[in-house]
């Protein structure tokens, strides 16, 4: 099984309804922050579900959503039939975004998943999208120093705040026994220090700054803002 195969179907990664619920709802809160004007173009690439993307669709005058999982992608189609501010993409399908276009991309909790290569490739497509004065925010990547332990404690702590923490527990277990486990043993995550970030984003064309706080609940992940480099 690859990564790809794993988010093509429910994953054990939200331990009940109201998880995912908070989660998407944190991250949506997090995004719409993030727009600069009431008619910048947004891209989420690596969307996931997006419960509350009507929120973030809300806040901004278009709003793509790019995931690599057939089935993510067809409930997405599903919840936005008819919407014209939500567009639905397969990566394949991301290069009918028009060159130079994008205000805003947001990238939370990917880059985990991918090569540094696959990665690599993924900025210069990105580059060509955005406007000279648009953001690539690359959110949640992991520090090399992280240990499974830390994602379980910051899991536990955003369960109590949430109120599901008896089921954050369980779902603790359960996750221990998963694929998710086992693909984490096999196939690793990539992990990337601030300077690395940096540097990789610089030869990609892009000027990077961590943020101070990481989007979403987990505060020992990071969040990295990048402009194109020669912007004004
Ligand atoms: C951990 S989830 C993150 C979802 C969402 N961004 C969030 O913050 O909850 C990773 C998502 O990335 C998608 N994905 C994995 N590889 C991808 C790729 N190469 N291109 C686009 N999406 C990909 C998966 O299908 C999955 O939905």
């Amino acid at each position: 099984m690859s990564w790809r195969d794993f988010w093509n179907a429910d994953t054990p990664i939200y331990v009940n309804e109201r998880h995912k619920t908070l989660h998407y709802g944190l991250i949506a809160r997090d995004i719409v922050a993030l727009i600069p004007s009431r008619d910048a173009k947004v891209l989420d690439y690596g969307c996931g579900e997006a419960l509350s993307a009507a929120r973030v669709a809300g806040a901004c005058g278009q709003l793509y959503l790019c995931d690599g999982a057939p089935l993510v992608r067809e409930r997405l189609q599903a919840r936005f039939r008819g919407d014209p501010k939500v567009v639905v993409l397969s990566p394949e399908e991301s290069d009918r975004i028009a060159d130079g276009s994008l205000d805003l991309i947001v990238v939370n909790s990917l880059l985990q998943y991918l090569s540094v290569e696959e990665f690599g490739e993924l900025l210069t497509l990105w580059r060509g999208k955005l406007k000279s004065t648009g953001q690539l925010v690359l959110a949640d990547v992991i520090p090399p120093d992280t240990r499974a332990l830390d994602d379980a404690a910051a899991l536990l702590s955003f369960a109590w705040k949430g109120g599901f923490l008896v089921a954050a527990l369980k779902g603790l277990v359960r996750t221990a026994v998963s694929d998710y486990r086992k693909l984490r043993a096999e196939l690793g995550l990539t992990h990337y220090s601030q300077s690395e970030m940096v540097e990789i984003l610089r030869g990609r064309g892009f000027e990077a700054e961590r943020r101070p706080a990481n989007l979403g609940h987990n505060p020992k992940r990071m969040t990295f803002v990048a402009r194109p480099l020669g912007a004004d």
